[in-house]
């Protein structure tokens, strides 16, 4: 029998890195929020071992470089489950290496979906444990929603949902590579951080605008030269009407967060004409 799961992109309301842990990760603080630009993920099961991944994009890998790949592999492990096999089939629709978390849902879906399959009764902290051995933003992509992301980002303290609005997503043709980004700020420290306890209060009131005011992301000041592309996104969107602008996770992806869908419209037409990947969203809630 096959199962369909979806996997939710994840926009960073805002990003901050604190410093370099001695496991040579850093320790952030990010409000992360999905949104319903979705994969889509089928799976079937198979009674003998081995993980088989096929996807839309001939450019993916199809190994153990894919992490839903290495999510598959580790949840048989973790659940004694050896003998076990799966098909996935993975329909992309989130831009990869964009900073909206794509590989990581896809993950995470993965882990999802096979304790549901096999009924293996894991609950969500085991899932999210395992989800932090393939990648810091795994654990919080296992279950969405709104969180406040610690530590390597697998410490989460759920969050009151971000109030109705519409997420307008651009990319630009370039990427960023996370390790060199996060290195970047150990050369050269953050000069502003966001307010990420005013966001957090801001949500407790539903009060849009004043988190939208607040949205910052300290990768953006650690942005290479040909990343001129963001702050056009971000002018064209708040030209349009956008409450407030920033780049998700690592980039080089932008969303403008907007209370009137016409901006949002409008935003999304003058853009579409120059970026491939313009995607208006809206928030989805925690799904487990
Ligand atoms: O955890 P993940 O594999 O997604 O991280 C990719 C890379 O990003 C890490 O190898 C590390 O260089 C960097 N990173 C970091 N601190 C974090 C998350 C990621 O330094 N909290």
């Amino acid at each position: 029998m096959e199962f369909t799961i979806k996997a939710f992109a994840k926009i960073n309301v805002s990003l901050d890195v604190l410093s370099k842990m001695a496991n040579g990760y850093h320790e952030i603080r990010s409000v992360m929020q999905s949104v319903d630009l979705c994969d889509e993920i089928t799976l079937k099961l198979r009674s003998e071992r081995g993980i088989r991944i096929e996807t839309n994009l001939r450019y993916l890998p199809n190994d153990r470089r894919n992490l839903a790949f290495r999510a598959a592999e580790l949840f048989f492990s973790e659940t004694g489950l050896i003998d076990r096999g799966a098909d996935i089939r993975i329909k992309k629709r989130i831009p990869v290496c964009a900073g909206l978390g794509g590989g990581s849902s896809d993950a995470a879906a993965v882990l999802r979906a096979l304790n549901i399959m096999t009924e293996a009764g894991m609950d969500l902290q085991t899932l999210e444990k395992m989800g932090e051995r393939l990648g810091s933003d795994v654990p919080f992509c296992v279950a969405g929603g709104t969180a406040l992301a610690a530590g390597r980002g697998e410490i989460l303290l759920d969050l009151p949902p971000l109030p109705d609005c519409r997420v307008l997503i651009c990319k630009p043709g370039f990427s960023c590579s996370t390790p060199e980004l996060f290195e970047k700020t150990d050369k050269k420290p953050p000069l502003r951080h966001p307010d990420t306890d005013g966001i957090t209060e801001a949500l407790r009131a539903g009060l849009i605008k004043d988190i939208a005011q607040r949205m910052y992301n300290v990768f953006e000041e650690a942005l290479p030269r040909q990343a001129g592309a963001v702050s056009e996104i971000k002018s064209a969107m708040s030209d349009a009407g956008a409450l407030g602008t920033v780049m998700s996770g690592t980039g080089p992806a932008v969303f403008g967060l907007f209370d009137d869908p016409a901006g949002a419209a409008l935003a999304y037409e003058r853009l579409n004409k120059i970026y491939r990947d313009c995607f208006s969203v809206i928030p989805v809630r925690k799904h487990l």
